[in-house]
């Protein structure tokens, strides 16, 4: 384990059980995430659960960094879970991904730009 990480982070897989371009699902202490490899050394962790209704995300297309709800559309940016239109428009949560030694670990604390403010 790197000593960087802290307790909040989980192994959830190895990297070679990601194949690149296709989400999974991944349950992290609880947690649905929709795990995607972007790249061979690139890893995101969003929330699983779209948040105009209650789809699975993972199910979705990917195009890019760009995770395309399936049921009605709405993109999400796997970088900071920002939707790019409608009908979304609350961000997934996203999560910190640390690839170490050829396993994915992912902490269960969203990344603080994806928690949402009170206004
Ligand atoms: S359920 Fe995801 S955009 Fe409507």
């Amino acid at each position: 384990m790197n000593a960087e990480l802290d307790t909040t982070f989980v192994k959830v897989c190895d990297l070679e059980d990601l194949a690149v371009g296709t989400p999974a699902l991944a349950d992290v202490d609880g947690i649905p995430m929709a795990l995607v490899r972007t790249a061979p050394d690139e890893v995101h962790a969003v929330n699983d659960v779209c948040t105009h209704a209650n789809v699975s995300l993972s199910e979705g297309e990917l195009d890019g960094c760009t995770l395309e709800c399936w049921l009605h559309g709405s993109r999400f940016d796997l970088r900071t879970g920002t939707p790019s239109g409608p009908p979304a428009t609350v961000p997934v949560a996203v999560y910190p991904v640390a690839l170490v030694e050829g396993a994915v670990y992912v902490s269960t604390i969203p990344a603080a730009s994806t928690e949402e403010h009170p206004s």
